[in-house]
């Protein structure tokens, strides 16, 4: 059991971090505007453009669900399709919303080594057929970090940029785990975003420490025209917007987004040290964010969860998916890695 009331199960699972609480309570004096026309949002954006280094269209929505499907609704039109990998959250886990804020825009799948899209991939899903019948390719979707805790480099979304200009599509990125994806290849954020081709990026926040609301930037500011109605009529404008917005200065304002994600990365480093050379074991993909995937035998499964331990085993292509979050410790690492060993040596 958790020595520590933490678990491996999701970054969403700990709580509101220092910075983003104390902001929160900042942000909780008097009477200010509604609806993001106070000072707390106007700040969350100006930031977010600092972070960024240029003047994108910064929204806050609830949460990554809606942030991406209303921003892929944007970037289509009803018959067309979206190509994103087959373990897209976008396809996986939102339950059809994309489809659903589009009016029916189709989800196209790609295969790829270790959760990342690849350019030729693209292409085939693009070039299979080209008469009326198909859902016309407009979007290419990926996340940063991926679901299977892979981060694209520079050169990879460059190399699918180049594909995407060729073939007319825009370009979507997931990053509910974003910050987790810069402080694990250590570049400037735009490196990976608008210097990338990123027409629009999905910046989640929720996972690296704060309560709610994840937000969406448009790097092509032509493509925000009007999305502040698309946002209400989802019913995502959210009345006490500085609650939403504030949580974002607290983070941003001093650095916290990134030390926080740097910690959990490291932290999967530890875990994923202490996973590695265990031979009954496999670890499925390379450590490259705040996850560590592992196939484990049934049985040691079964009594991890007896123990209390909490994982999903459902994420990604199977296997175990052990996730760090900004409040994971070594103690909780050591604490699990100990349990598991001792349920391995029962057999
Ligand atoms: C890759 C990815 N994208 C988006 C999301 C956002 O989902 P939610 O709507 O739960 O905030 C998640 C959350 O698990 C995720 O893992």
């Amino acid at each position: 059991m958790s020595p520590f009331g933490r678990h491996f199960a999701s970054d969403n699972y700990a709580g509101i971090c220092p910075e983003a609480w104390s902001a929160l309570q900042e942000a909780n004096q008097g009477h200010v505007p509604g609806y993001g026309d106070d000072p707390w949002t106007d700040r969350a954006a100006d930031l977010i453009r600092e972070v960024f280094e240029t003047n994108c269209e910064v929204f806050f929505v609830f949460n990554g669900t809606a942030a991406n499907s209303l921003s892929l609704a944007t970037l289509c039109q009803s018959y067309h399709s979206i190509l994103c990998h087959e373990l897209a959250h976008v396809e996986t886990d939102e339950c059809g919303a994309p489809e659903f804020f589009s009016n029916g825009t189709k989800v196209l799948l790609a295969q790829g080594a270790n959760g990342k899209i690849d350019p030729a991939g693209i292409e085939r899903l693009v070039k299979k057929r080209s008469d009326i019948h198909y859902p016309k390719p407009r979007v290419v979707s990926v996340t940063q970090a991926t679901e299977v805790g892979t981060v694209y480099s520079v050169a990879e979304l460059k190399a699918i940029w180049a594909k995407a200009k060729d073939l007319k599509l825009r370009f979507h990125m997931d990053g509910a785990r974003f910050a987790n994806a810069v402080a694990s290849l250590g570049v400037a954020p735009k490196e990976i975003t608008w210097q990338a081709g990123v027409d629009v990026l999905c910046f989640g926040g929720t996972k690296n420490g704060t309560h709610v609301g994840d937000a969406v930037v448009f790097f092509n500011r032509e493509l925000a025209h009007e999305f502040e109605y698309r946002c209400k009529q989802a019913g995502q404008l959210c009345s006490k917007m500085r609650f939403m917005a504030a949580p974002w200065v607290g983070m941003l304002r001093d650095g916290a987004w990134l030390r926080h994600a740097a910690h959990a990365n490291q932290m999967a480093a530890y875990l994923h040290e202490k996973l590695k050379d265990i031979t009954e074991l496999k670890v499925l993909f390379p450590r490259q964010a705040n996850s560590v995937f592992a196939e484990l035998p049934k049985a040691v499964i079964d009594g991890l969860h007896a123990r209390n331990w909490k994982f999903y085993t459902f994420i990604g292509a199977g296997g175990c998916r052990l996730m760090c979050a900004w409040d994971t410790t070594e103690g909780d690492v050591d604490a699990f890695v100990a349990d598991l060993k001792t349920l391995l040596t029962k057999g």
